[in-house]
């Protein structure tokens, strides 16, 4: 193995920082007492912050900070190849001439028990003492929740989104035993051994609804939701968009409970090109790191959502990642009529639903609720101009339909069969 050295962090570690942390902590591990996004703000502001390099590797870190006469050791890493080398100590040892610079004579340092550096600190003339609770408060939903909330233009959704889906029972039904159950009943879940979801994919043809379930399952938890435009990073570049996507994750890391929903992932998690500089492959690789972190919280729900599953990269979609990839759509007839029957509104107990179901066999649900609109609209012109008192028939649902292009096509229902078969995962 290659030697190792010590150097300043610098902004560029970040990421294999994370990576570092993430693989140093076992698993099953009390959550850190600082967590990330407070240990890297530590660092990026000049706080002691040293790494341990080998060759391009960063193979360990140490971060602290400083309050008068005392500081705290917010974090000692060390990937798990490179351990009993005294690089802990090292470190340690580097961080400590730091501190004493500025003053510090109280060094101390709260680890789970035996977590790692709990070897560093001892060889190092740490003494460990007993019989120490830890307290903390932490302020829910306060000002401060609200402000990040708002800031990453996240909101509550409003309690009846998921009663508003009409039809889809197949996809309600998944939806409602994978998803929304194990979250809201996670003491029974737990219990029975069931471990709930973190993270899942909805794929499927556009317009079938997978934006609307994911907020309706937000309304249903009652958990704030939050989306995710990947063509709304900051793009400065490659490294720009996957420095962005992870100040977002480190902002969500504060939230209490949040679904998170990224539409159209394909745009940031692509099947790579196998070029050697890959456009894309950077967040790619950033999203892939992020996951892990991400499902380490509770109350934390991920969902993806894309038209062109098999445009993914096939790392992405490995278990472990992902809990689920449940497809959404096209609805079947049975599903048409209630969307129908929920857009046709106050008309709908005179239209001859049927009829419509039969011709707007390719039409997806936002085509129904188009098209639907569409037939109002015109009912609506004619009784301005001939005041009948006639209300939309069907006939005019059925002229909307005639004058509306579906969404859908034979090869495109065709291929979202083959995504089914070797993409879904429940
Ligand atoms: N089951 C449903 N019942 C009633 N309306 C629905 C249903 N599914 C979808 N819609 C409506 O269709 C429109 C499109 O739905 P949504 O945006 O959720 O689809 P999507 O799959 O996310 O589409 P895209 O792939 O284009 O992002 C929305 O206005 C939504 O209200
Ligand atoms: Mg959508």
């Amino acid at each position: 193995m290659p030697a190792w050295r010590l150097r300043d962090f610098h902004e560029d570690d970040l990421d294999q920082a994370v990576l570092v942390w993430d693989q140093s902590r076992p698993p099953g591990e009390q959550l850190p007492v600082f967590p990330v996004s407070e240990v890297m703000a530590a660092a990026r502001s000049g706080q002691p912050a040293v790494v341990a390099v080998a060759g391009e590797e960063l193979v360990a870190l140490a971060v602290a900070q400083a309050h008068g006469e005392r500081a705290w050791v917010l974090l000692i890493a060390l990937s798990a190849r490179w351990r009993r080398r005294g690089i802990g100590s090292a470190l340690l040892a580097e961080l400590e001439r730091r501190l004493r610079e500025q003053g510090v004579r109280r060094i101390c340092a709260l680890l789970p028990e035996g977590g790692t550096g709990t070897q560093a600190l001892l060889n190092s003339g740490y003494g460990g003492r007993e019989g120490l609770v830890y307290f903390e408060k932490v302020s829910h939903g306060g000002a401060a929740e609200a402000g990040l909330l708002a800031e990453l233009g996240g909101r509550e959704q409003p309690p009846g989104l998921w009663e508003a889906l009409a039809g889809m029972e197949r996809e309600k039904e998944v939806v409602e035993r994978r998803i929304v159950l194990p979250l809201a009943e996670q003491e029974l879940a737990d219990r029975y051994g069931v471990a709930p979801p973190k993270a899942v994919i909805l794929f499927g043809p556009p317009g079938t609804g997978k934006t609307s379930f994911a907020k309706a399952v937000a309304s249903r938890l009652d958990w704030p939701f939050v989306e995710l435009f990947p063509s709304r990073l900051a793009a400065d570049g490659e490294a720009g968009l996957a420095a962005s996507l992870r100040d977002v994750f480190a902002d969500l890391a504060e939230l209490d409970a949040v679904v998170l929903f990224i539409d159209e992932v394909e745009e940031i998690a692509a099947v790579r090109s196998g070029l050697a500089v890959d456009p894309g492959h950077g967040v790619t690789n950033e999203l892939l790191k992020l996951i892990p972190g991400f499902r380490e919280h509770g109350d934390r729900l991920l969902v993806c959502a894309t038209n062109s599953v098999r445009s993914l990269d096939p790392a992405f979609l490995r278990p472990g990642r992902f809990d689920y990839v449940i497809p959404i759509g096209p609805p079947d007839p049975v599903a048409r009529a209630a969307i129908w029957a929920r857009y046709a509104g106050r008309a709908a107990a005179g239209v001859d639903l049927d009829r419509l179901v039969a011709a707007s066999g390719l039409f997806t649900p936002a085509d129904i609720e188009f098209a639907a609109r569409k037939g109002a609209q015109a009912a609506f012109e004619r009784e301005v101009l001939h005041r009948q008192g006639r209300p939309a028939g069907t006939e005019d649902y059925l002229s909307a339909i005639a004058d509306t292009r579906p969404t859908l096509t034979p090869q495109a229902i065709t291929e979202f069969e083959e995504d089914i078969a070797r993409f879904t995962r429940l």
